[in-house]
């Protein structure tokens, strides 16, 4: 049975051929999630959690924001002296115990926000089928703990897609756009900003927007608008919405930021 259900969850995970050719198009991503795993070595826990660690590395986006740097808590490595994920993920506020916890966190993550950070994490169902999730709960919960993910909680083939214990139904998926100018269009970044002397007055020009700022602050400037004002917009503060990071999948969100950081 285990077997079984496991090897459908497995033809979930290898849909991910779409995911993989966007994550190469992005420079600082980590693009290593296999076209194929080896499915004949039979179906177990590890490598449930080997297919989510591909998924946290490269397609799942995971480390643009919980990667080095401050803009999430390590999930990897302690954080706030509560231990690396596997092993604080029980106790956090609301009282569930970790599977739920983490699956949670991943399905509505503004339901517990980590103290001292903002709620700019998507929903990881607008761009991972649910088998991908429970990968990644698997992964999770071994930095640290214990594995208890199994095949019943990962729903066969075909099924509603299950939903967390708090409900909340299917959030509409990201758009598939890659195209930065489309993206910059479509996000309506062009009704605040210029680009090729075109747009609007309200925020600072994206021309030549390179030569002042890196990756890193256009990434900050985008997620959490209002921690740091640019010079000059003091009074435009709290203009600029501060809803993209879950707006935009985190390749879109990578590819809008290489996008001005080359724009010199
Ligand atoms: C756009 C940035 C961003 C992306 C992308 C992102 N996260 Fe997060 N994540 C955060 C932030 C910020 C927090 C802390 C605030 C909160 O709890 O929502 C967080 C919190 C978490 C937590 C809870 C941590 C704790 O200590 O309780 C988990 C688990 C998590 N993220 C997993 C993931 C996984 C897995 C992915 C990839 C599928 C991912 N995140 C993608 C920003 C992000
Ligand atoms: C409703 C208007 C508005 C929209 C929509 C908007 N912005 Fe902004 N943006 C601003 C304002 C005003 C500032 C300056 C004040 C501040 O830093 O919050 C700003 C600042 C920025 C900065 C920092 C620029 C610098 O030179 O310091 C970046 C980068 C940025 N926005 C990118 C974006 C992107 C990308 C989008 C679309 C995904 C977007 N903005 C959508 C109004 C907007």
């Amino acid at each position: 049975m285990w077997r079984t259900n496991l090897k459908v969850a497995f033809v979930g995970l290898l849909v991910i051929g779409f995911y993989t050719s966007i994550a190469h198009i992005i420079p600082q991503l980590r693009s290593e999630v296999p076209i194929e795993l080896d499915l004949s070595a039979g179906f177990t826990a590890d490598a449930l959690v080997s297919a989510g660690q591909e998924l946290f590395e490269g397609a799942g986006g995971c480390t643009a924001c919980h990667g080095l740097g401050t803009r999430a808590p390590s999930l990897l490595a302690d954080y706030a002296g509560e231990g690396s994920i596997g092993n604080r993920c029980g106790l956090r506020p609301g009282g569930l115990d970790c599977k739920a916890y983490l699956y949670q966190s991943l399905t509505e993550p503004e339901a517990v926000v980590v103290a001292g950070f903002s709620p700019i994490m998507p929903d990881a169902r607008r761009q991972l089928s649910v088998e991908q999730i429970w990968a990644l709960v698997a992964f999770l919960q071994s930095q640290g703990g214990e594995v208890t993910v199994t095949a019943d909680d990962i729903p066969a083939q075909g099924s509603a897609p299950a939903t967390p214990a708090t409900g909340g139904g299917q959030p509409p998926t990201f758009s598939q756009e890659s195209d930065p100018r489309q993206l910059l269009n479509d996000n309506a970044c062009l009704g605040c900003h210029v680009l090729d002397g075109t747009g609007g007055p309200i925020g600072p020009s994206f021309d030549g927007i390179g030569q002042r700022l890196d990756a890193a602050a256009i990434r900050k400037a985008i997620l959490e608008p209002n921690a740091d004002v640019s010079s000059g917009y003091e009074q435009m503060a709290g203009v600029m919405p501060a809803t993209f990071g879950t707006q935009l999948s985190a390749q879109q969100l990578e590819i809008i930021v290489m996008f001005l950081v080359e724009n010199q």
